[in-house]
């Protein structure tokens, strides 16, 4: 595997191998030395056309990890606004000595047109293309829902058994999508649940099933619940009547987690807006792994980095 661009890609036995690297990972950062020198004299670029915190902030803590140089690319501030290309702006990264590209963009499909193109030689990992795909949060996602339902050393196992409820604005969410082939591939059912207007139009081959209500969708007693952000800066019309309304019907909160077994796990990505698709109480219950899934981000990453390199040896 050279890049990493979709979770389409990973076959059940290379996403398993990633998630148990990972586990190596989580021992390597609990040492006092956390640190491997597998990317020794490799340059990690972090190159960010749209906002992030935890993914950027994370491959970079990973790329340091594994004893790369990093640089962080951002659009504020660069010659973007002279208008300079994606292609242009990459090549020039690339020229500084990228060996791996970490690029996040607006554009839904930009990472694969910049790997297939073959517009640079280094190593692509997708860190959120427009509403298509973020193959490491749901390579993150499903390490935590592993970890937390199988035990920590759940080595060679896949998510047979587990079942998983998406809620919320599925129709922007790539984090949706990357989950939804991911967690597929390794067994575990999946069952989206979000009004009409927030539902993606091409969801026959995702081989998931789709309910009409939260509440319906809880009766089946999940094991995970993912709450995903409402992409308010993804929304040009009016997608539902309120914010009041939405948190009503679709909303995680204290009551619909009293529903749950106390085994069950409530997920987000991040970042959240509380009190929308998620209330605070839920959001910091012992049941919500939004801390583990921030941490364990950066083991995943790091498995990523260590993984494609490793490929290209
Ligand atoms: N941070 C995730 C993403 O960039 C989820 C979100 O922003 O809602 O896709
Ligand atoms: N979950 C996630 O991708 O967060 P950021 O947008 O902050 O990177």
């Amino acid at each position: 595997m050279r890049h990493l661009i979709s979770t389409r890609d990973l076959s059940a036995e290379r996403a398993i191998a990633l998630l148990d690297t990972a586990i190596d990972m989580v021992d390597v950062r609990s040492r006092d030395v956390k640190k491997l020198p597998t990317l020794r004299g490799k340059t990690v670029a972090n190159v960010f056309f749209e906002d992030s915190t935890r993914t950027r902030l994370s491959f970079e803590a990973a790329a340091l990890a594994l004893s790369a140089d990093v640089t962080t690319f951002t659009t504020q501030g660069s010659s973007v606004s002279k208008g300079e290309s994606l292609k242009d702006t990459l090549q020039t990264l690339e020229a500084m000595g990228a060996d791996f590209i970490v690029l996040r963009h607006s554009h839904s499909g930009v990472a694969s047109t910049v790997a297939n193109n073959k517009w640079v030689d280094a190593r692509i990992i997708n860190a959120g293309d427009g509403t298509h795909e973020h193959p490491t949060q749901a390579l993150l996602d499903a390490f935590t829902m592993r970890s937390r339902l199988r035990g920590v050393d759940a080595r060679g196992m896949d998510l047979a058994g587990i079942s998983v409820v998406i809620v919320g604005d599925i129709l922007h969410s790539r984090v949706a999508r990357s989950n939804a082939f991911l967690l597929t591939t390794l067994g575990a059912t999946v069952t989206l649940a979000a009004p009409q207007t927030l539902l993606p139009r091409e969801i026959d081959g995702w081989g998931v099933t789709v309910v009409s209500t939260l509440d319906d969708a809880l009766e089946s007693q999940p094991d995970v619940v993912m709450t995903l952000r409402v992409q308010k800066e993804r929304m040009s019309s009016g997608f539902f009547p309120s914010e009041s309304e939405f948190s009503t019907l679709w909303g995680m909160n204290d009551s619909r987690l009293r529903r749950l077994p106390s085994t069950s796990i409530v997920m987000h990505p991040g970042p959240m807006n509380r009190g929308l698709e998620i209330s605070g109480s839920v959001a910091d219950s012992p049941q919500s792994t939004v801390a583990d899934q921030v941490s364990n981000g950066v083991a995943m990453r790091m498995s990523v980095l260590y993984t494609l390199m490793g490929d290209s040896r």
